[in-house]
């Protein structure tokens, strides 16, 4: 058989799905046919996970249900509060979430069931469960207790008023929201095909979910949002930014490929597989960073993100990605850089549950080949039979 392989499966078409269209040439993204620049501020987060989930935007009656439903399943439940009190104070939160996500699936009232109800009921759970344990998880670390379930009316404004203990303003919750629809879904991205992969094998949506949130926790991914944050902090200053750019590019010269591919080798933030050019969602973001960091006086960080988005521009072809802007509006939201890739997890979890639905629904065993490239077929020689009779003859005296 002729070798199809592509080094982590580049352009490979692995499923069919209707729910999230990424045309990387043109660096456009759809949800469901829609473009996500006209989405994002349109239709709220609850009205984009019914179109993810669903297939298309709710009448108002459609959507007043989703969010009902949806607020019927607040509350973080009483054991997973108690294992967040009982993990190191220094856990990573999305090692935290998985964590939590895990322990959920053992008491979830549907624990063994995975027909389309009972996944609908599991996803409407895990769609407050991330937030909340997001935010419990935030204020536990900080030395702060967890806020009881507050009555907040979107989706966005429950997470924050979680997080802070207070009401957020409209204009906040209004960002958030936003945040939240422009992370919700992005087509077969690691985690997602993780969830993928999960539910093929007909593991529950748990399993699914926290296949996805393991996944998401590397920098090649959604770590990448925290190395963003704090590389932009670390150059502080707007005047520091092409020099550090200029050397952090230039380091790249002389080392090996290898090399080349750790993380402290690149500029988080930029380079995608599928886009070649800037995505929308960067631009609606850049946009977003700007406003916010005026709001709340950290133009400088701002500054300091556009010299180094122009110092890249200057240096590489490479796209500026959804990673790089946003960290700048968490900044501006008071969140710190180890906490990013976690309000990741908050949106990205409808697009998920979306992708973990679609495919129960149409399922096939996901079970790809290796092109084997180690040794032809051969003995194992006499001295090494050796070590295994060696061996089985201490085991049989113990
Ligand atoms: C997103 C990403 C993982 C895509 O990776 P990919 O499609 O597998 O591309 P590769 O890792 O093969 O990179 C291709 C080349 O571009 C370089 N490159 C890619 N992204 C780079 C970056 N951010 N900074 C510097 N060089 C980069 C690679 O080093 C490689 O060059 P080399 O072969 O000379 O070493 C990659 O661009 C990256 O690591 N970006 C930084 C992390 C990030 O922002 N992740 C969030 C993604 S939304």
């Amino acid at each position: 058989m002729e070798s199809e392989w592509k080094a982590g499966l580049e352009d490979v078409i692995a499923t069919r799905s209707a729910i999230c269209q990424v045309d990387g040439a043109a660096g456009r993204l759809y949800y469901r046919g829609y473009e996500i620049g006209e989405v994002a501020g349109t239709a709220s987060f609850e009205d984009v996970t019914v179109l993810l989930w669903r297939g298309e935007l709710p009448s108002a009656a459609e959507s007043a249900q989703f969010k009902a439903r949806l607020e019927a399943a607040r509350g973080l439940p009483a054991p997973v509060a108690d294992l967040l009190q009982s993990l190191p104070r220094d856990s990573h939160p999305l090692d935290a979430l998985r964590t939590a996500v895990s322990l959920a699936a053992t008491r979830d009232p549907d624990v063994r069931a995975s027909d389309p109800e009972a996944n609908l009921r599991k996803a409407f759970r895990l769609m407050t469960l991330v937030p909340e344990t997001v935010a419990a998880w935030q204020r536990i670390r900080t030395g702060r207790a967890p806020v009881a379930t507050p009555a907040a009316v979107s989706h966005a404004a429950y997470f924050l008023e979680l997080l802070d203990g207070q009401a957020p303003s409209r204009e906040v919750a209004r960002v958030l929201d936003v945040v939240l629809t422009l992370h919700a879904d992005h087509e077969l991205n690691a985690s997602t095909f993780a969830a993928r992969v999960a539910v093929a094998t007909l593991a529950d949506l748990h399993a699914a979910i926290v296949s996805a949130i393991a996944t998401l926790k590397g920098p090649r991914h959604g770590g990448a949002n925290e190395d963003v944050l704090a590389m932009l902090l670390e150059i502080d200053e707007p005047a520091r930014a092409e020099g550090y750019i200029e050397s952090r590019l230039g380091a790249r010269a002389g080392l090996s490929r290898h090399e080349r591919g750790n993380p402290r080798a690149r500029v988080p933030g930029f380079g995608h597989r599928v886009y070649r050019v800037d995505d929308a969602r960067a631009r609606v973001l850049r946009g977003m960073a700007k406003s916010m960091a005026e709001a709340t006086g950290r133009q400088k960080l701002f500054e300091v993100a556009e010299r180094v988005y122009d110092a890249m521009r200057a240096r590489t072809t490479l796209p500026v990605n959804v990673d790089f802007f946003s960290a700048v509006v968490y900044d501006a939201l008071g969140i710190p850089p180890d906490f990013c890739t976690s309000i990741f997890a908050v949106g990205r979890v409808a697009g998920w549950c979306a992708h973990a639905l679609e495919q129960f629904a149409d399922n096939r065993l996901i079970r790809p080949r290796a092109d084997y490239v180690g040794p032809a077929p051969r003995p194992i020689l006499p001295d090494q039979r050796r070590r295994t009779e060696t061996s089985m003859a201490s085991s049989s005296k113990s």
